[in-house]
């Protein structure tokens, strides 16, 4: 029989090489995934970027194979590229993604590790029932919370708010081309601030509840590029900050959990 390739991610378990990488670090940019490929791993090699979801085989520092793949943006992409990793063979995914900080202690350029979501998101209701925990693996968040300790990166571990959508579903108006935002979400943020929710994002409310039904673990990290307690925008001038911090620590955890 022939290699059977997974039809969104393009690629199956036979791509892997004789050493499968059990861990996958999983960015929702494509752009992020093949950095990290390129800047951070050995023997890096393209899998596959059909649709613009790139994956990359390579090694760890420390020679753990790993790979370094993309969600795309949002949970319906996110919870179609996991189940297919999850066939291809990764039990352990990492997610590198941007947030939004909901807190005034919360910074730009600094990173949120997420302990467990506030899980608002469609596709992760076609996956498990609504009350099912969005919760983060928790020797996974454990070790990200070590890398960021031993890197000297500023970090929070807490909830995490994770909804469908960029503008309406995180209470953006003056930047949003909707001028309804429905009634139900104003002051959601500031009541998820009340709630010491930490952040919003996109996608790892899936991604935790997805790991609970299939069997593995998740986790997340999420660098800081908005600070929604004082705007809508995104501080641009953090941004490649947050996103390097992110990856640092991302991979630091990797090379600490991969075998
Ligand atoms: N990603 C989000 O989902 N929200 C933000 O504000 C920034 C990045």
């Amino acid at each position: 029989m022939g290699n059977m390739r997974y039809y969104h991610i393009g690629f199956g378990r036979e791509d892997l090489g004789t050493n499968p990488p059990t861990l996958a670090l999983l960015s929702g940019d494509p752009e992020r995934a093949r950095t990290i490929a390129e800047t951070h791993l050995r023997d890096a090699r393209l899998l596959s970027d059909h649709r613009g979801l790139n994956s990359y085989v390579g090694v760890l520092p420390n020679g753990a194979p790993i790979l370094s793949a993309t969600s795309g943006m949002g949970a319906p992409s996110l919870s179609i590229v996991v189940n297919e990793l999850f066939q291809a063979g990764i039990r352990q995914i990492i997610r590198i993604g941007t947030t939004g900080s909901i807190q005034p202690h919360v910074l730009p350029g600094s990173v949120v590790i997420s302990s467990a979501a506030l899980c608002r998101q469609g596709a992760a209701n076609d996956i498990a029932p609504v009350e099912y925990p969005a919760a983060a693996d928790p020797f996974l968040t454990v070790a990200l919370a070590q890398a960021a300790r031993e890197l000297g990166v500023a970090h929070h571990v807490g909830i995490t708010a994770s909804v469908d959508t960029f503008y309406e579903g995180q209470e953006r108006s003056a930047s949003s081309a909707n001028p309804n935002l429905l009634r139900w979400l104003r002051g959601i943020t500031e009541e998820y601030r009340r709630l010491n929710v930490l952040n919003y994002e996109m996608e790892c409310g899936t991604l935790f509840k997805m790991a609970g039904v299939y069997g593995f673990a998740a986790a997340c990290v999420c660098g800081v590029i908005a600070q929604r307690t004082a705007g809508e925008s995104v501080v641009l001038e953090q941004k490649a900050i947050a996103v390097d911090n992110a990856i640092r620590v991302a991979l630091r955890a990797a090379m600490a959990r991969a075998g």
